[in-house]
């Protein structure tokens, strides 16, 4: 049973080197490994790490292995032809294959939780219904699997504005923010009848819209002991002000003033823990982290989604300050002794994170154009440039997807890390590149909130 938070002990046995020397998979290829494959490659417990498939970041500091990262069957092989010691799953989709499950299977440590503990982030109906079981606070909903029945629904509801979610994973493009009523039949249309999404939309979640301010908060467990990370926030919106599309996130940061020490022990007593017990009471035992997305209402924090693996891009800012071994930790999760790890240690300084862009995103966009001042980026100080969209072409680094790069800076406040940041977003340059000119700037407006409230408030 999670029975306890853990204000974890020092424990000598982690001291002066832990004896591990392990040889690490990453599984993925996104800014979120890189930033993975770069701490790990700093841990004192780790000697080696492969990336499969990963991207030309990660080859900087892993060995690339071109494995896709849903060949659950490729990967295995892999692992056990070079005696990988922990398996670390990046992304959401083969961990809802059932990787984890593969390896377990083997006797390979993977971080990362089984396929049924991964449908908290698979499927929206079953995230529903274990937040109603564990009385966590949520979005009241209804979950559908006839078109008609949401129909009628939606139409029999007073004004409230809904929001429609397409049950399965959608690439984070299954859900709709419905303006009115028409909206929310048309989200219906297209997800259950157009099939838009495929099987993803066999189900839909309808749920009234909350509102206020968003921030993502990540804890490790082992199924019985759950680590909290520091605060994040995210930028989901493709432009300026929290205008146009949705995205995968334009930005992040750390640590997120918004949530306050106290809004923290309310997350982890009314949210965090109550989740991973109903996990363990479903015969679901959570070993991985766990990504609650929030929105702090008026009422408190309630959850908007959980996702069963760290956040891309709030990964690359939250590693930035991870100063503990990244390896001691994933292999403790793994092995389900994260109760004998010392506390973890943080920089105390926020970073920022910020995604640039290749032209079209988040529509269809350009591949192909060569990027040019990763090196003079690499020299601004206290900044780090995690790839997530590249390729190599002959000797030159060329943009292969929607968000390219993250460029991530620390700074003895956040506005000195946003400096940074785009004092190195300035040097890199190609044809189409774009970025959010304002991300942390919602930190600052808190920061500046608490610094004028009266002392002892
Ligand atoms: P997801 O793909 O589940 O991460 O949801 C994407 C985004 O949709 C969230 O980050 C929110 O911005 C928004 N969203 C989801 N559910 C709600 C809700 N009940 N009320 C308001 N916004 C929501
Ligand atoms: N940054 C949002 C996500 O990783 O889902």
């Amino acid at each position: 049973m999670a029975d306890r938070v853990r204000q974890p002990r020092r424990n000598e046995r982690f001291f002066g080197g832990s004896g591990l020397s392990m040889r690490v998979l990453v599984v993925g290829q996104g800014g979120r490994e890189h930033a993975l494959c770069w701490k790990l490659a700093q841990s004192p417990s780790v000697t080696r790490v492969f990336c499969a498939p990963g991207n030309t970041g990660t080859a900087l500091e892993a060995t690339n292995v071109d494995i896709s990262a849903t060949d659950i069957a490729g990967l295995v092989r892999f692992a056990k032809q070079e005696r990988i010691d922990l398996a670390v799953i990046g992304p959401e989709a083969p961990l809802v294959l059932g990787v984890s499950d593969a390896f377990t299977l083997e006797k390979i440590p993977v971080f990362g939780p089984s396929r049924i503990a991964s449908e908290l982030e698979g499927s929206k109906v079953f995230a529903k219904e274990l937040m109603r079981l564990a009385a966590v606070p949520t979005a009241e909903a209804k979950s559908f699997t006839d078109a008609d029945a949401a129909i009628a629904y939606v139409g029999e509801r007073e004004s409230t504005p809904l929001v429609v979610k397409a049950d399965g994973l959608a690439q984070g493009k299954g859900v709709t923010v419905c303006a009115d009523k028409a909206q929310a039949l048309e989200a219906i249309e297209r997800i259950m009848r157009a099939r838009e999404f495929g099987d993803a939309g066999k189900r839909v979640v309808i749920e009234e819209r909350l509102d206020g301010e968003e921030a993502s908060i990540l804890a490790i467990s082992d199924g019985t002991t759950i680590v909290p990370l520091e605060t994040a926030q995210d930028h989901k919106a493709a432009f300026d002000d929290d205008l146009g599309p949705n995205t995968g996130g334009m930005g992040a940061y750390s640590p997120a003033p918004l949530v306050t020490p106290t809004m923290m022990d309310q997350i982890i007593g009314q949210i965090l823990v109550p989740t991973v017990h109903a996990m363990n009471r479903q015969k679901r035992p959570f070993k991985g982290v766990l990504y609650a997305g929030l929105m702090m209402t008026h009422q408190g924090p309630k959850v908007l989604e959980f996702n069963v693996r760290f956040g891309d891009p709030e990964a690359q800012p939250l590693l930035m300050r991870l100063k503990s071994d990244l390896g001691l930790l994933l292999h403790a999760t793994a092995t389900g002794t994260l109760a004998e790890l010392p506390p973890l240690e943080w920089d105390p300084r926020p970073s920022v994170c910020v995604v640039m862009a290749a032209a079209g995103y988040p529509g269809d966009y350009q591949k192909g154009a060569t990027i040019r001042g990763l090196d003079e980026a690499a020299k601004v100080p206290d900044v780090k440039v995690f790839h997530a969209g590249t390729a190599k072409r002959g000797n030159d680094v060329v943009a292969n997807g929607g968000r390219v790069l993250g460029v991530t800076a620390v700074g003895a406040n956040i506005g000195a890390a946003k400096l940074q940041a785009y004092q190195a977003v300035k040097q890199i340059r190609w044809d189409g590149a774009w970025c959010r000119k304002d991300i942390s700037d919602k930190a600052r407006k808190h920061e500046q909130i608490a610094a004028d409230e009266p002392a002892g408030q």
